[in-house]
This record gives C-alpha cells, structure tokens and sequence, in this order.
C-alpha cells in the first residue's frame, strides 16, 4: 500500500474543491494505495462528509492552544472534527510564514500528543543539491526535527526537494531512490511505530508509475497535479 496525498495548496475555490471531491469519492476503494486529500483549510470541514473516515488533512497547524489566539489553527479542531494528518514544515509554509525546524519539532510533538499523524516535509535547496550536500542537509535537518528518545507513533516523511516543488524539474529517479533509502537508514535511529516516506515534487502523469515503484518510496505528496481530475483517475 503506498500513500498518495493530494496537496491542494490554495489553487482551488470551494467550487472546485467540491468538484474534485466528488471525483475522489467515486474512486473503488483500492488496496494499492491510501488516498488523503490536504484541500485548504478553510474547506476540510465542508468537504469531509464525501471522505472516507482518516482520509483529510490540514495543510499545516498552530502550536498556540485554544483561548485568545486571534488566527490561530488550533489542534484540538482536527481532533473534534476527525481530521487525521497534518503536513508540517511545507517549503512554502516556511517560507511564508517563517516556520524553522525548531517550529516544525514543535508542531511534531503537538501531533504526538493529540494522535495526528503529521506528514513532515523535508528537502534541500538547489545549491545544496549541486554541492552534493543533500545526505548531509538532510541528515541534520532531521536531527534537529526529531528527537532520538522519544517514541513516535505514526509518522510520514514527504521528502520535497525545494528546487523541484512546482518547477517541472524532478532528482534523476535512481537519486530519490537513494535519498529514500538513505533516509531510511538513518531513520532507524529514531524509534517510530511506523514511518513511511515519500517523495513529493513535480510529480505528474508521467513520472508517478517509476516513482511509485521504487522499493524505498511509499508513496507520493503531489500539488497541482493533484488539483486535476485526470491525474486523480489515475488512482482507479
Ligand atoms: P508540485 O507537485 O506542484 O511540485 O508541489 C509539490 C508539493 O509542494 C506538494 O506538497
């Protein structure tokens, strides 16, 4: 079973929101893939009814609790409103909004403890991949995300190199290969009940099938491929 997460970013209006939805809700249920759709998040809640249980996530979310947070994306609504997984540490959520991996840590704890499963996203510049420096990036970037005494439940990697997240360019397919197992192994030194990992990043109707078949991918977070019904039938 390999994840396939739609990451609808801000691209659609409810309207097509709703439109997709349906699309997805008129899927068979497939024992190949696990399907979890990120619309934004003001339209979780007007789309759920249509969605397998476990089947939505918010695109990011706030460490500041319930009370006077004026703005605030609080936990405690996904966990009232059955909303599974989260994707922490978006490259455009860091970029945006300024979330550091010391935030993204802190987030990954929160989804700890509220028994979200947090979908964290990973992944380094163009120059650090010219230099060749991704195993090292990576490597550090993890360490500063995660904690090695702390027992995880479930959690999913989305490896999302930055030079590759809405330019039409991808690593050569051997190289998120490697980078996968690579993450792998030095995830094992970290205690999770389960870790899945992905590769996400201009993918589309023409690289999905070599990626989804490579050993150490389990699976694929997409953006504007995702936001249309053709690449969506794909999963059918
Ligand atoms: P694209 O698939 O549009 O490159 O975006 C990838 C991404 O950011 C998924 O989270």
């Amino acid at each position: 079973m390999k994840y396939i997460i739609f990451n609808w970013k801000s691209y659609l209006n409810l309207k097509e929101t709703i439109s997709l939805s349906k699309i997805i809700s008129n899927l068979p249920s497939s024992k190949k893939f696990k399907l979890v759709s990120s619309p934004n998040n003001f339209f979780n809640l007007a789309i759920k009814s249509r969605f397998p249980k476990n089947t939505l996530a918010t695109q990011n979310i706030d460490f500041h609790g319930s009370g006077a947070n004026t703005g605030s994306m609080n936990i405690n609504h996904l966990i009232e409103n059955k909303i599974k997984y989260s994707i922490l540490g978006h490259s455009e959520v860091r970029s945006n909004f300024g979330d550091s991996d010391t935030i993204v840590k802190i987030k990954l704890d929160l989804c700890l403890s509220h028994n979200i499963i947090p979908i964290v996203c990973v992944g380094e510049t163009k120059d650090v991949y010219k230099s060749k420096k991704t195993k090292i990036f990576l490597k550090s970037q993890i360490n500063k995300i995660f904690d090695k005494s702390t027992s995880y439940n479930e959690v999913i990697l989305a490896y999302e190199p930055l030079w590759s997240i809405g330019t039409g360019l991808t690593p050569k397919i051997d190289e998120i290969e490697e980078i996968s197992s690579y993450l792998s192994k030095i995830l094992k030194n970290y205690s999770f009940k389960k870790i899945n990992i992905l590769y996400g990043g201009s993918v589309n109707l023409t690289n999905i099938s070599d990626i989804l078949n490579l050993r150490n991918v389990n699976g694929v977070l997409v953006g504007s491929a995702s936001t249309k019904s053709d690449f969506i039938k794909y999963f059918k």
